[in-house]
């Protein structure tokens, strides 16, 4: 069997993720692997509990820390590494750098604490307990702050975080550009503010160039 694959998707809110994982999702299955497409906060029933809480009641940057982590380790167990283990592609709309560029950058939490639970919250999941299960591949769509609040105007009623001020994004992209530096095997840069044809190419190359699909794939 071949082994499962991770990938996660990332940016401000506006950078325009969600087409271009249903546009790899449909390339990956026409390569005949089985594909999981889910989300953070979210993906479990319980996990889609706390993702009503985060996204619409107030609290403090501790409390949007502990309910993204709790999230994230039920999603884990019951979604990600059995899937993994059977072989599965998991497409994931946001996972852990989200935390480190809204919570960390953006709201000011402590790096270090968040290094800790990441460690403690993806880590005794796997068949190897010291295993931390992260993303193998992350494509982090990188556009201007202000691009992306333009094209948010005009979605639908704004979250909690949709509403932050064009600062605070400011802050959770600088947020998304350290955590890449930091890890730059894992990450690819999206440029997402070229045309959308552009931007879904940039999207298959980068999954085709680790061998996951074929590099014609899609075009
Ligand atoms: P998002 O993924 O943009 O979903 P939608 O497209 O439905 O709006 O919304 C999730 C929001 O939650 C987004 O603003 C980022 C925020 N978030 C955090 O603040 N911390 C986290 O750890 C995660 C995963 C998301």
């Amino acid at each position: 069997m071949k082994p499962g694959v991770f990938i996660s998707f990332e940016g401000i809110d506006g950078a325009g993720k969600s087409s271009h994982i249903d546009r790899l999702a449909q390339a990956l299955r026409d390569a005949g692997r089985e594909l999981v497409r889910t989300r953070e906060p979210g993906g479990t029933p319980l996990a889609e509990k706390l993702r009503e809480l985060l996204l619409h009641e107030s609290m403090d940057a501790l409390t949007e820390v502990l309910l993204a982590f709790a999230a994230r380790r039920d999603h884990l167990r019951l979604v990600i590494a059995p899937a993994l283990a059977r072989g599965a592609v998991v497409l994931c709309d946001r996972f852990t750098d989200a935390t480190f560029a809204y919570q960390g950058a953006g709201r000011g939490f402590d790096l270090g604490v968040l290094s800790q639970m990441e460690r403690l919250a993806q880590t005794h999941i796997a068949e190897n307990p010291d295993l931390m299960l992260e993303p193998d591949l992350t494509l982090w769509f990188d556009l201007p702050p202000a691009v992306a609040a333009a094209r948010l105007s005009a979605a639908r009623a704004p979250d909690r975080f949709e509403a932050q001020p064009l600062a605070f994004f400011g802050r959770v992209a600088q947020g998304y550009a350290d955590r890449a530096a930091a890890a730059p095997a894992r990450f690819v840069r999206i440029d997402a503010a070229q045309p959308r044809e552009q931007v879904g190419a940039q999207v298959l190359a980068a999954v085709a160039a680790r061998g996951w699909i074929a590099e014609a794939a899609g075009g």
